[in-house]
């Protein structure tokens, strides 16, 4: 039976690998991610390691990879279908029956576009008559054209059926715009009316660059509630979305701003941070966590200065402290919000305050600091080991500093401080250097040979070539619009690459998640591990869409040399080239 996509993605949008895998691995966490003892060999060092970010898993003692459902697969010895059965099960999810049909997925990509066509309406009302009142808001609040522009701002005239009217003119009916939530049914008269009405609206979009939700702030202060969101729909979940994600992601840096609202995030756009990001509305979530993770190895917390934004940097801080991002949290004085202070003292100001923000070092021993009571004397000597282990990471002017105002603040004497540090130094040393060497013996015998492409050692330039793009499209599915036009995959020289391509590009245009589990159809688990191995190498490469293009010229330069090379061939070394597969 195949399995419909649309139940995959589903699946594996609700279960937690970290949490699948820990019912039968004992893991513990490592830096970004989850490491134990390897449960498909046998060691006494853990070298299997579980990626949050992108729902997969590794193991660099056996080379065993793959996806939740692989490693269900290979622990359990079940086949696919029974795998995702017993995970269906796990997070109370019916199995789709025979004769699934495809109206979900169908009534998603609807969805979508009703989205983007609501968008396109608040957005060209803004130059209209009608739209006089959102755009008066946006210059109250000293919005830009360009801002505007930029994030696709809009208003929701003040009528019942505006959006609605227009949108049933395009063909969409009452029912594709009730599960899209951009109108409501009136209990009394059973008529459809809109969600957003005299608000300016945010469109939210996904890191593919869909638009999946809207957020509608208020004009009238009178009015209530402040912001009105998109409930739950096909295509959105609320604890799902991070407003300008598609923006920061590409902003070139791995340092992420994270504000507490939309304003925020737009007056900090405004300002040249380009790499800010909102939650909306909720408490951050663990899936939001690990979105953000794939695309910052450090984040910025830049909530308000208020009680509200204290509770929330700390909850938040809990979450992501999960995904071993560094973290800093920006104390953001000078006025309620980011957006108030960047208006009212300018961008040199914020430069300012983050610098001075407190940096993981100190947040991490504060941290430590209040799991102990260290007004014991035991309490006081847990604490000092558990600094001492962070210590022991740091670069020497960092220790220096921190071991000194430890001494003083406990009253110890710092050299017997910093041989603690010393002492366990030499193990957190002897950790690292075994995780590089075992990272660099990886990479390369990455470089040669991998059973399930073939091809790739004889042509390696370009499957490596073949492979960053794979890896680039899979984190960054809103480039493949942009270079569609400059490649197909029959370019492609290795068939596996080839068709891991094909695949990848069916995923994207469908709209469909792109996380290794979606290969799992198309593939057998013995190939998903070459698949994870590839999605792994968006860790080392740039991420642009540049480096896309520039992979494309080298896998058609490859190409056309393998053609010449053909053609000058006589028949005995044409023949010979076959004999070697
Ligand atoms: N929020 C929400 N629903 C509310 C209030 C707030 O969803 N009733 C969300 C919005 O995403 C908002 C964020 O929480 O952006 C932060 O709230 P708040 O600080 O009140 O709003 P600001 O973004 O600062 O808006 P403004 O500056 O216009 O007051
Ligand atoms: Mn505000």
């Amino acid at each position: 039976m195949a399995i419909p996509r649309d139940f995959v993605q589903d699946l594996c949008g609700r279960i937690d690998i970290e949490d699948v895998i820990s019912s039968y691995v004992d893991l513990k966490r490592a830096g970004r991610n989850v490491k134990g003892l390897c449960p498909f060999h046998n060691e006494k060092t853990p070298s299997f390691t579980v990626f949050p970010d992108t729902k997969s898993f590794y193991c660099f003692g056996c080379n065993a990879s793959g996806d939740a459902i692989s490693f269900i697969m290979r622990i359990e010895n079940l086949a696919y279908v029974e795998a995702v059965k017993l995970l269906a099960d796990r997070v109370g999810m019916a199995m789709p029956d025979e004769g699934y049909d495809d109206s979900l997925a169908k009534l998603r990509v609807r969805i979508l576009n009703a989205n983007r066509d609501a968008a396109r309406f608040y957005y060209s009302l803004l130059r209209e008559e009608k739209g006089r009142p959102g755009l008066e808001y946006y210059r109250k609040r000293r919005l830009s054209d360009e801002i505007i522009t930029h994030f696709g701002l809009g208003y929701a005239p003040d009528e019942w059926q505006a959006l609605y009217n227009h949108l049933r003119s395009l063909g969409y009916n009452d029912n594709e715009l009730l599960q899209a939530n951009l109108v409501r049914k009136s209990q009394k008269t059973g008529r459809l009316y809109d969600n957003f009405r005299n608000r300016v609206m945010f469109p939210i979009m996904d890191y593919r660059g869909n638009v999946i939700a809207f957020s509608g702030r208020r004009i009238n202060e009178e009015d209530n509630p402040k912001y009105v969101n998109t409930a739950d729909t096909p295509v959105f979940k609320k604890g799902d979305g991070v407003f300008a994600l598609n923006f920061a992601k590409n902003s070139g840096t791995k340092q992420l701003i994270l504000a507490e609202g939309q304003m925020d995030v737009i007056a900090f756009h405004e300002f040249g941070f380009t790499n800010a990001i909102a939650t909306l509305g909720t408490a951050l979530t663990k899936e939001q966590a690990n979105l953000i993770s794939r695309y910052a190895d450090e984040l910025l917390i830049c909530y308000d200065n208020d009680e509200a934004g204290r509770k929330a940097t700390a909850r938040a801080l809990q979450i992501l402290g999960e995904t071993g991002m560094k973290l800093k949290v920006v104390n953001m004085e000078g006025g309620k919000d980011a957006d108030e202070i960047l208006r009212t003292h300018g961008k040199e100001k914020v430069n300012s305050l983050i610098k001075g923000s407190e940096n993981e070092i100190e947040y991490r021993i504060g941290k430590e600091l209040e799991r102990y009571n260290v007004l014991t004397d035991d309490g006081k000597l847990k604490f000092l080991s558990a600094a001492a282990q962070i210590l022991a990471e740091c670069t020497p002017m960092e220790r220096e500093i921190y071991s000194q105002k430890l001494a003083n603040e406990f009253n110890i004497s710092k050299d017997a401080f910093d041989s603690q540090i010393k002492s366990v130094e030499y193990q957190v040393r002897k950790r690292k250097r075994e995780e590089k060497a075992r990272a660099e013996t990886r990479r390369m015998t990455d470089s040669f040979s991998d059973e399930n492409n073939p091809e790739r050692t004889r042509n390696l330039r370009a499957a490596k070539a073949e492979e960053t793009l794979i890896a680039s499209l899979m984190r960054n599915p809103d480039f493949l619009a942009k270079i569609k036009d400059k490649f197909t995959p029959e370019d492609f020289v290795t068939e596996f690459n080839k068709r891991v391509i094909k695949e990848l590009i069916g995923l994207i245009e469908g709209g469909y998640s792109t996380s290794v589990s979606m290969f799992n159809e198309g593939f057998t688990s013995k190939e998903i591990n070459s698949i994870v191995r590839i999605s792994r190498l968006s860790e080392m490469t740039a991420n642009t869409v540049r480096e896309c293009e520039d992979c494309i010229a080298v896998i058609k330069d490859e190409k056309t040399k393998n053609h010449n090379d053909i053609e000058n061939m006589n028949d005995e070394e044409f023949l010979r080239l076959f004999k070697k597969k």
